[in-house]
């Protein structure tokens, strides 16, 4: 299977990825295209580093989230990609994408345990709330966000003492353990059925 990763911010979900790839040979699914949307993002610099080829969707330059969508799915098809993979994407998907990559093969990986504290300040909505524990999910992409069928998740605790940055750090070091996995797992699912 043909995989892409598409990531608007610093890449470490990405690079684990990589680097997991690295280390399982497993012959059943290559990273074959980064896609971005901001430019030089560390994402970026990450796929220079790995000599994976990149492309900047920039979505500031469409007027809709559907045009956004269609130009990166047309991306995505020119390059055969087979699961697409969302590694600290902050975009919301549209239909577009979700109808193009069906039954999980649109990934996302998402820093608290769903469904507590979906959307985009998640980690900072968890320390708000005062909760005791947090985590991180790999879940399939479905319209409503961050609600789709869960795959895998682990959880971290939350100090007193924790900020913002020192729970993203708990929570980063579980996503670069589960989400190559999950995803090895659905790829072995989609294959072998
Ligand atoms: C990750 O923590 C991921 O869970 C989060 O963005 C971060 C990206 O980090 N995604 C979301 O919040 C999606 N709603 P990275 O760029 O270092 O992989």
């Amino acid at each position: 299977m043909r995989i892409a990763v598409l990531a608007s911010g610093s890449g470490s979900n990405f690079e684990a990825l990589l680097h997991y790839c690295r280390d399982h040979k497993q012959g059943l699914a290559t990273i074959e295209l980064l896609i971005i949307n901001n430019p030089g993002c560390g994402a970026q610099q990450r796929a220079e580093k790995y000599n994976i080829p990149w492309l900047l969707i920039n979505h500031r330059d469409f007027d809709s989230r559907e045009n956004f969508d269609d130009a990166i799915l047309k991306a995505l098809q020119l390059a055969k990609i087979d699961l697409v993979v969302l590694a600290g994407w902050m975009r919301i998907i549209t239909a577009k994408l979700i109808d193009a990559f069906p039954s999980g093969r649109l990934l996302n990986i998402h820093p608290s345990l769903l469904p507590e504290f979906k959307g985009s300040a998640a980690i900072a909505a968890a320390l708000a709330a005062g909760a005791k524990k947090s985590g991180c999910t790999v879940h399939e992409v479905v319209l409503n966000v961050d609600a789709g069928p869960i795959i895998a998740q682990a959880e971290v605790e939350i100090q007193p003492s924790d900020t913002l940055e020192s729970l993203k750090i708990k929570i980063q070091e579980q996503e670069h353990l589960i989400f190559a996995p999950a995803i090895f797992s659905k790829v072995r699912q989609l294959v072998y059925g």
